[in-house]
C-alpha cells in the first residue's frame, strides 16, 4: 500500500470518527429525536455539498489565479477542515490508551467505593477530560491560525554570508531570494506582485527565485511570470525550476516566457556576474533527487553534470530549488548554496522545537543556514503553500543575504 493510500484510508476513518463524536454531542444536547435528525442531517447535507464541491472543482480545468469568493467561502473552510481534523484525530488516538487506563482506575474505585470505601477522584477525572478535549481541539485553532493569519505573516530575513575568497567589488552586495511561489487561488497574482514590491523596495543587488513557480497547472505559467516581472535589480534577475515545474510539464515554456520578461533562468548553466574587473561564478540547476520524487525519474548523481561549470578559482553560488544538492555541492566546491523546496515543514512546530517539521524526514536541511566544509547553504521558506493553504511555525519568507569577505 502507497502512502498516499495509507493516507487517504485514515482520513477515511478519521471523518467516521467525527462523524460518531458529532452525533454523540447532538445524542446529549437535543433530546427530541426528531430535532436531532433533522440537525444531522443538515450538517450531514452541508459536509457532502463540500466534498461535491471542492472534488468538482479540482476536476475542472484552469486553476484560478485570484481568491475567488468560491474559494474563500467553500474550499479555504473544507481545506481547514481536511487537515484540522485528520490531525485531531491523530492526538484522540493518542489520548485512547490514556482515556483507557483512568476508565479502569476509575472503575476499580467505584469497585472500592461500593465496598465502603471513600475515594472518589472526580476533579482528576475532569482534569483528564479537558486536557483530552483541549488537545483534540487544538488542531482547528492551529489550523485556522495558520490558514488566516500563519501563511500571510511574511518575514525578511537579513542573512549575513561571509565568503573568504569574495572579490573586494562584492563586499557587501546584497542577494534578494524569493521561493516556492506556487500562484493558485491562496497565492493569487497580486499578492505575489505585492511580494515582489517588498524585494525592490529592499534595493538588492541581484535577485534569486529558486523554482516552483506553479503548483499541478500548467495553464498559470504566464500569470506567475507576469507577477514576477516587476521585480528589479541592477545585476540582474535570475532563477532556477522546482520539482513541480518538472510535474506541470512547464520547464522549457516557463523559462522561454522568463526570457521574454527579463528574468534568466539557469539550467545545468552559469552566468558571471561582474563588477569592477573582478565576477563570481552564478549557477543554476532543475530540481534533482537520488529518489523517485512524484513524476520526477531519479538521477544517478546529485549535480552530476556540474564539474564543467564549477569555476575553482571564483566564489561559486548555485540556485538549486531543493537542498539535498547540498552536500555534493560542497565537495564540489560551490561556496554557497541557495535552496527552497521544503516550505520550512510548512506545518513545523516550531513552538514545541524546531525539530518537529515533517520536511526532516526526507531532509535534514528543512530551513535556515547551514554550513560544512567546502560550502555553505540557505534553505529559504518559501511564500506559498502546497495542498492546505495553511503555515504554522514556519512563516513565508524573502531572504536578503549580505555577502562579506571573512
Ligand atoms: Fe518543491
Amino acid at each position: 500500500m502507497s502512502i498516499f493510500s495509507a493516507v487517504l484510508l485514515f482520513f477515511g476513518a478519521s471523518q467516521l470518527y467525527w462523524a460518531w463524536r458529532g452525533y454523540s454531542l447532538a445524542a446529549a444536547r437535543i433530546r427530541s429525536r426528531a430535532r436531532r435528525w433533522a440537525v444531522c442531517g443538515a450538517v450531514l447535507a452541508a459536509y457532502l455539498m463540500e466534498y461535491q464541491y471542492n472534488l468538482g472543482a479540482w476536476r475542472e480545468p484552469g486553476t484560478p489565479v485570484r481568491l475567488t469568493f468560491r474559494d474563500a467561502l467553500l474550499a479555504a473552510p473544507f481545506l481547514w477542515w481536511a487537515a484540522s481534523s485528520f490531525i485531531a484525530c491523530v492526538v484522540a488516538i493518542l489520548f485512547a490508551p490514556l482515556r483507557g487506563m483512568v476508565g479502569g482506575v476509575r472503575w476499580l474505585l467505584a469497585r472500592r467505593r461500593a465496598a465502603g470505601t471513600e475515594i472518589q477522584s472526580p476533579a482528576r477525572r475532569q482534569f483528564l477530560e479537558r486536557t483530552a478535549a483541549v488537545a483534540t481541539g487544538a488542531p482547528f485553532v492551529a489550523g485556522a491560525y495558520g490558514l488566516l493569519y500563519g501563511r500571510l505573516n511574511l518575514q525578511v530575513t537579513a542573512q549575513a554570508i561571509r565568503l573568504p575568497r569574495l572579490p573586494r567589488a562584492f563586499e557587501g552586495f546584497r542577494i534578494c531570494q524569493l521561493s516556492d511561489i506556487h500562484i493558485g487561488p491562496f497565492m493569487p497574482a497580486d499578492e505575489i506582485r505585492k511580494y515582489a514590491a517588498i524585494a525592490n523596495a529592499h534595493k538588492p543587488d541581484l535577485v534569486a527565485l529558486t523554482g516552483d513557480f506553479v503548483t499541478f497547472d500548467p495553464y498559470t505559467q504566464h500569470a506567475v511570470v507576469d507577477a514576477l516581472r516587476g521585480l528589479r535589480a541592477p545585476f540582474g534577475v535570475y532563477g532556477s525550476l522546482g520539482n513541480h515545474d518538472a510535474w506541470a510539464g512547464v520547464e522549457d515554456s516557463i523559462a522561454g516566457l522568463f526570457r521574454l520578461a527579463g528574468v534568466r533562468i539557469l539550467r545545468a548553466a552559469n552566468v558571471p556576474i561582474a563588477a569592477n574587473g573582478e565576477s563570481f561564478n552564478l549557477i543554476g540547476v532543475d530540481f534533482q533527487s537520488l529518489r523517485r520524487f512524484g513524476p520526477s525519474p531519479p538521477v544517478q548523481r546529485l549535480l552530476g553534470n556540474m564539474e564543467g561549470i564549477v569555476d575553482q578559482d571564483r566564489v561559486n553560488i548555485l540556485l538549486s530549488h531543493n537542498p539535498e544538492t547540498f552536500d555534493r555541492a560542497a565537495e564540489l566546491g560551490i561556496d554557497l548554496s541557495l535552496a527552497g523546496h521544503t516550505h520550512g515543514g510548512q506545518a513545523a512546530l516550531e513552538f514545541i522545537s524546531p525539530e518537529i517539521a515533517p520536511s526532516r524526514l526526507v531532509t535534514p536541511y528543512v530551513a535556515g543556514w547551514f554550513q560544512k566544509p567546502g560550502g555553505q547553504l540557505y534553505v529559504n521558506r518559501g511564500i506559498g503553500t502546497i495542498f492546505i493553504p495553511i503555515r504554522i511555525g514556519a512563516p513565508p519568507e524573502i531572504t536578503i543575504y549580505t555577502l562579506s569577505r571573512g
